[in-house]
């Protein structure tokens, strides 16, 4: 078969050439974008005059005969078309003969696969924002169940003060709202269009480059052709985005296998979501969010992988950049997988109120509550925090709590303390006692569930299917 570039070349590829260069195995994913970005350039080649408007009508429809192919999985792929973008205008050709041949005037492969990959990234990012909102909203909705629920909160992973269960769970939902805004600023560098800067000097054919950005939803063409052609930053830039959402699922991951551990015991995660041993018949595994936490390493690679690529990279376009597809399509797919499973987890899952309550007295989670009880009453801080000291150390001796010593036992501590003092000792007085703003007590939590339900429309949890639309979504909840 002749090379749409053969012109200049006497003797065929070796075909182990073909099979070391292709990269139609892993880019035929872009097709849709790919037709969605020629059909917009044969638009502008007419309204600029290049082709005729019979001509347009004739590519365009070909190329949505072509998309049907795709979409009934019957187009024929062949190692020797190397790409998407030639699959594609092959096909043309071979449809609609000059016609065909008249679509890539003005264009290059360089500006088409760059744009390709923008609409396959600005897609993914409105993908990825929905699916973040879905489990945010998984998280909010348990927030009311489980309002009465009181959990040790860790520093070090040693108990350091009670808070409220949904103060956990909104916790996470603010780290999946930085990653969201994360996503909405990434998106804007994102959608300034590549097509028409060509391979890497422009053309001298009188193309209208803000006609294709904005039928493509661009906002604007991107201003200097050498820079476009090369740039990667955007892909970079998504799939850092994409490994901080994989540090947070990653973390929250090891949080729930440590809390579904026989050692903690605070949670149940449904059947459906854990797997037995094939020679321990009690086994019950966390597998699920043990991979959440495996995966994650496949998406904070994109990034190494990505800035490896391109550090070294004289302008403008170079054949090494075909792999940047490999480090953000892994990296995506795999966000995308670890996100759609994680709001039945979350919303399937089940605190395990005895086992927690039972322990709850553990640990002198009420320590800074009394601190902060000497405090109210004149006693310097550090002063409070070294009779509070002393005293856990005296209850560690005599293998009691904070709440079990007398009253004469504590004003001997100091006597600033009163009867009253056994209102903020024990865990739930001491969780109680939390007032300050974004704290982990009642009002406060309340008041953050109420900003959360404004915020996230709660909705049924739905399945997503993989819609590849090339319209710019909204960034709306
Ligand atoms: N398959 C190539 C890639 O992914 C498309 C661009 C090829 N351009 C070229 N000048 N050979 O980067």
């Amino acid at each position: 078969m002749s090379k749409a570039w053969g012109g200049r070349f006497s003797q065929a590829t070796d075909p182990r050439v073909e099979a070391f260069t292709e990269s139609i195995s892993f880019d035929a994913r872009l097709a849709p974008f790919d037709i969605a970005g020629s059909k917009a350039h044969a638009t502008m080649l007419a309204s600029v005059g290049l082709i005729s408007d019979a001509e347009r009508g004739q590519l365009i429809a070909g190329l949505d005969v072509i998309a049907g192919e795709f979409e009934r999985g019957e187009f024929e792929f062949k190692t020797e078309l190397e790409d998407i973008h030639m699959h594609i205008e092959s096909q043309l050709i071979a449809r609609l003969g000059d016609v065909g041949r008249k679509l890539h005037t003005g264009r290059s492969r360089n500006d088409q696969v760059a744009t390709d990959i923008k609409l396959y990234v600005r897609d993914a990012i409105d993908r990825i924002d929905a699916l973040l909102a879905d489990v945010q909203r998984a998280f909010v909705g348990r927030c009311d169940a489980d309002l009465d629920i009181v959990l040790p909160g860790y520093t070090h992973l040693q108990r350091a003060m009670p808070v409220l269960a949904p103060h956990y769970w909104l916790a996470y939902c603010e780290k999946f709202q930085r990653d969201r805004e994360r996503l909405a600023d990434c998106r804007k560098r994102v959608n300034i269009s590549p097509l028409g800067a060509a391979a890497l000097a422009g053309t001298s054919l009188p193309i209208d480059r803000h006609l294709t950005a904005k039928l493509l939803g661009f906002t604007e063409p991107a201003a200097n052709s050498l820079d476009v052609s090369s740039d990667r930053d955007f892909l970079a830039e998504f799939c850092f985005c994409l490994s901080l959402i994989a540090v947070h699922l990653s973390s929250w991951a090891e949080e729930w296998i440590l809390w579904f551990s026989t050692e903690f015991g605070f949670l149940r995660l449904p059947d459906a979501y854990t797997t037995g041993s094939s020679i321990m018949p009690q086994k019950r595994n966390p597998d699920v969010p043990e991979l959440v936490r495996g995966k994650s390493a496949r998406i904070m690679a994109s990034v190494p992988q990505l800035l490896i690529l391109l550090k070294g990279l004289p302008m403008a376009y170079n054949r090494d950049l075909q792999e940047d597809k490999l480090a953000a399509f892994n990296a995506a797919d795999v966000t995308i997988s670890c996100l759609e499973l994680l709001p039945n987890v979350v919303a399937g899952a089940e605190l395990n109120r005895e086992k927690i309550a039972a322990r709850l007295d553990d640990g002198f989670l009420d320590a800074t509550a009394l601190m902060e009880y000497l405090i109210k009453r004149g006693v310097p801080m550090r002063s409070g925090h070294e009779i509070v000291g002393k005293l856990v150390a005296k209850c560690e001796a005599e293998k009691r709590r904070l709440g079990d010593l007398s009253l004469d036992e504590l004003r001997e501590a100091d006597g600033a303390i009163d009867e009253d003092v056994y209102s903020v000792l024990g865990t739930n007085n001491a969780v109680a006692a939390l007032v300050s703003y974004g704290s982990g007590g009642k009002e406060p939590v309340e008041e953050q569930i109420r900003r959360w339900k404004e915020r996230l429309v709660l909705k049924r949890i739905a399945p997503r299917g993989n819609g590849t639309s090339t319209t710019s979504g909204s960034q709306g909840e």
